[in-house]
């Protein structure tokens, strides 16, 4: 089984989807983000707080190394920057969750988590900021992907069935 590596803006669902594709099939899921504030012992909020944004992408490119090298039939959760990696085609399939920016927000905000949830993203504290980094990366995004699944109004249920047929034919 090709590893398959979720990508796409925050808030998008990708945590939630891994946990549902892990719920019916052999993967075993793992996420980016929570790899880094492991080995860190820190939150991302205060890794981007103390140590700069560049140091956090610069742990991203790490983990992707560690990823490609020692990570087999897994479901790899990343952050929203994480598919810059150079190596990003080589650790699995790269999916794409798709959706408009409003369609996040409101996501988001739905999330009975919503203040925690916008308070662990850093880029997500200036909403207008979020959404033009969300433009820039839209066709970024669209570019590395294998797969596209758009998620607009769907259950992560449903989303991770999709996911599934789609990789494995
Ligand atoms: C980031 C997304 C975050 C986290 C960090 C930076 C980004 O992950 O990696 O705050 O650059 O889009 P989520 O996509 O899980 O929110």
């Amino acid at each position: 089984m090709d590893n398959i590596v979720l990508i796409g803006f925050m808030g998008v669902g990708k945590g939630t989807v891994a946990r549902e594709i892990i719920k019916i099939s052999d993967y075993m899921a793992i996420d980016t983000d929570d790899i880094i504030e492991s080995a860190e012992n820190k939150k991302i909020k205060k890794i981007f707080e103390e140590n700069g944004e560049k140091y956090f992408r610069e742990l991203e490119k790490k983990v992707a190394l560690w990823l490609e090298k020692s990570v087999k039939n897994t479901v790899i959760s990343t952050g929203g920057g994480f598919f810059m990696v150079d190596n990003l085609k080589k650790i699995g399939k790269i999916v794409l969750l798709d959706s408009g920016f409003e369609d996040i927000l409101h996501r988001i905000k739905s999330h009975p988590n919503a203040k925690k949830k916008l308070k662990k993203r850093p880029l997500l504290k200036d909403l207008k900021k979020a959404k033009k980094l969300f433009e820039e990366r839209r066709p970024a995004y669209l570019k590395v992907a294998d797969i596209v699944i758009d998620v607009t109004n769907k259950e992560p249920k449903k989303i991770a069935k999709e996911i599934l047929k789609k990789v494995n034919g």
